[in-house]
């Protein structure tokens, strides 16, 4: 038998509580499972990136950009948001969603700082560590599972935190936020770089964040602002980057097109949907059922 969150929970193996009742522990694992993919996430990268001739003991992170930066822009809207955040060599950060780990190694690389990364998906914090030692950075990242909503940080433990691209799958983002600014410092800047329910009608899925709507929770941009402040944050930025998102994926879809794509890409752990998930964020951000949007906070 494969015990779920949620049967643990049904048959008392592990104790309810406020944070685990069995709907938001289900949910959890759906969304869990539909990123951990095939399991095995560092071989089927490792596997692509050799039949695009690619040594895996001289990889670059520039080799690992167009699958480890799982987000609309990539490492382009990882340094933006970064710039944002004040960071110094001695700058310790916190990667709310972590994934595959691309964003912390930008800023490790770049800032010379430390960073923390955590992410629901097991897979992909395990996938992460694997990448790190690959590119020769995994003195400066750590990554360790577990969920947003409740952070095993203690108060004040972060000089900076973002997350991009994750709460689109959480409903509590409420408690996301608060969790951010209790493990910030005084001071501290938190940017959040997220996809936005947008004013032209339903998404249309699958998308990369959920191949069905159960477990997509956009919010609005309305939501978002009292979200925040109402965590106890104070807005110094907002930015709205749609324009941009859609003039990215119509030039990844016109390269999909062209059969140019590069040595490894997200359909390495979103398999054979991609190209769908593709052709329906064209349309989703052209029609603005999407909007990408970018909040500089601070403590
Ligand atoms: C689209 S990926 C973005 C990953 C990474 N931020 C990046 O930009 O490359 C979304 C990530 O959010 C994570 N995630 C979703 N719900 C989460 C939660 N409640 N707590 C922590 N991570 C979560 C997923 O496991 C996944 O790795």
């Amino acid at each position: 038998m494969q015990y779920t969150s949620e049967s643990l929970c049904r048959n008392k193996v592990r104790p309810y509580n406020s944070h685990c009742d069995w709907e938001c522990r289900a949910m959890v694992d759906k969304v869990a499972s539909h990123y951990a993919g095939g399991g095995d996430l560092a071989s089927a990268i490792a596997g692509s990136l050799r039949k695009a001739g690619k040594d895996i003991g001289k990889l670059t992170t520039a080799d690992l950009g167009t699958v480890d930066e799982f987000h609309i822009r990539g490492r382009q809207a990882t340094l933006e948001l970064a710039r944002s955040l004040n960071l110094s060599a001695d700058s310790r950060v916190l990667d709310i969603g972590s994934g595959l780990g691309g964003p912390a190694r930008t800023l490790v690389e770049t800032y010379g700082c430390r960073v923390t990364g955590i992410d629901l998906t097991q897979a992909f914090c395990d996938a992460a560590a694997t990448l790190s030692g690959w590119v020769g950075l995994s003195d400066r990242v750590a990554f360790r599972q577990g969920d947003a909503t409740s952070l095993p940080f203690a108060d004040g433990e972060f000089d900076a935190a973002m997350t991009i691209h994750v709460a689109m799958n959480i409903t509590r983002k409420d408690r996301v936020y608060a969790e951010a600014k209790r493990v910030l410092k005084p001071g501290a800047r938190f940017a959040v770089y997220d996809i936005l329910q947008g004013e032209g009608g339903d998404v249309l899925f699958p998308v990369p964040w959920a191949r069905e709507p159960s477990i997509s929770h956009l919010a609005t941009l309305d939501a978002m602002q009292s979200l925040l402040t109402g965590a106890g944050f104070k807005i110094v930025d907002e930015q709205d980057s749609t324009e941009q998102a859609q003039r990215w994926f119509e030039a990844m879809t016109a390269r999909m097109a062209q059969g140019a794509v590069p040595a490894v890409t997200f359909q390495a752990f979103l398999g054979n949907d991609f190209p769908e998930m593709v052709r329906n964020q064209v349309t989703n951000l052209r029609d603005r059922r999407i909007r990408t949007v970018t909040y500089v906070c601070q403590v």
